[in-house]
C-alpha cells in the first residue's frame, strides 16, 4: 500500500479537532502559554492571546495557524469582568480557557514582602478562578467547555525559595478539583497540567545553572527536562472531545519526576 492510501479515520480525527472553537490563553506572550496557543491553533482553534508584552503578543499572533485576537492586559490589576469583552465580540464565545499566566519570584521566606506574596497568589491562583467564573456562564449556555489550569511540581512538594509560589500551585491543584466539582455537571471539564522543568523565562535561573538543570533531569524517569513541544499533545487533548470524561485531574507532564 502506498503512503497516499493512508487516510485518517474521520471519527478519530473528530476526537481531537478544535475547529470552530475559541480558546483564551493567558500567558500567551511567552513560554508555555505561547506554545499552548500555537498548539491549540494548529488543532483549529481561534485564539484570544492574553499578556502584558504587546510586541511578544504580536509575534505570537503571526505564528498562529488559525488567527485570533491579542489582548494586552495586566491580569493582576485588570477588571476581569470586562477585559475580554472586546476580543470575544470579535471571535465569538469562548469554549476553552488556558489559565497559564504566572510568576515565580524565587524569594527566600525572610525576603517575601506582603506585596510579592499577594502578587503571586493573585496572578497564579485568584485570577484563574475569577477569569474562569467570567467565562463559565457562556460555556454553560453552550453546553460545555474546557478549563486547563497550570499546576506545578510544587503542587506536590516544596522547592527552596518558593513559599508563595508553592502555596499558589498547591491551591491550583485544589482549585482544579473544586472547579470540576462545581461545573462538570454543565459539561465543563476542569483539569490542570503539572509541568516538570521546562526552559522558559520563569525557569531561567534553574536552566542557567547547569548543575541544577542536570540534577532535575536526573530526577525524572525519562532522564531529561521538558521541551515545550512536550506540552502540545496534552494541551490539545485536554481541550478536545477526547477528554470529555476527564475532569478534576492534575496531569503531570514531568518525564516521571513525581513518579520516581
Ligand atoms: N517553566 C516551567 O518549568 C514551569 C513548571 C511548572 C509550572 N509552570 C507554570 O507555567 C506557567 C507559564 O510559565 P512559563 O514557564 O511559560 O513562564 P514565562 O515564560 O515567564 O511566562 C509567563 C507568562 O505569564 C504572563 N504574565 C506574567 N505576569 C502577568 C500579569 N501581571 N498579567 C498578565 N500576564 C502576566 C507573561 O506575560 P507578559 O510578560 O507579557 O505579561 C508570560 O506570558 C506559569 O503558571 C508557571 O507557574 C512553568
Amino acid at each position: 500500500m502506498s503512503d497516499d492510501a493512508i487516510t485518517v479515520d474521520p471519527a478519530q480525527a473528530a476526537l481531537f479537532t478544535l475547529e470552530g472553537k475559541t480558546a483564551v490563553v493567558t500567558g500567551a506572550s511567552s513560554g508555555i502559554g505561547r506554545r499552548q496557543a500555537i498548539a491549540l491553533s494548529r488543532a483549529g482553534a481561534t485564539i484570544i492571546a492574553v499578556g502584558r508584552n504587546a510586541d511578544a503578543l504580536d509575534a505570537v499572533m503571526k505564528e498562529l495557524h488559525n488567527g485570533g485576537v491579542a489582548v494586552q492586559a495586566d491580569l493582576a490589576t485588570a477588571d476581569l469582568s470586562g477585559v475580554l469583552a472586546e476580543a470575544i465580540a470579535m471571535t465569538g464565545p469562548v469554549d476553552i480557557l488556558c489559565n497559564t499566566a504566572g510568576v515565580n519570584l524565587r524569594e527566600p521566606a525572610a525576603d517575601i514582602s506582603r506585596e510579592s506574596w499577594d502578587l503571586t497568589i493573585n496572578l497564579n491562583l485568584t485570577v484563574p478562578f475569577f477569569l474562569a467564573r467570567e467565562l463559565v456562564p457562556g460555556m454553560q449556555k453552550r453546553g460545555g467547555g474546557k478549563i486547563i489550569n497550570i499546576a506545578s511540581l510544587q503542587s506536590e512538594r516544596a522547592f527552596a525559595n518558593s513559599m508563595a509560589y508553592g502555596a499558589s500551585k498547591g491551591g491550583v491543584a485544589q482549585l482544579t478539583r473544586a472547579m470540576a466539582e462545581a461545573w462538570s455537571g454543565d459539561g465543563i471539564c476542569c483539569n490542570a497540567i503539572g509541568p516538570g522543568f521546562f526552559p522558559t523565562a520563569l525557569t531561567a535561573a534553574v536552566f542557567d545553572n547547569e548543575e541544577t538543570a542536570q540534577r532535575n533531569a536526573a530526577q525524572t524517569a525519562i532522564g531529561r527536562n521538558g521541551k515545550l513541544s512536550d506540552l502540545d499533545g496534552v494541551t490539545v487533548f485536554l481541550a478536545s472531545a477526547a477528554a470529555d470524561y476527564i475532569t478534576g485531574q492534575v496531569l503531570y507532564v514531568d518525564g516521571g519526576f513525581t513518579a520516581k
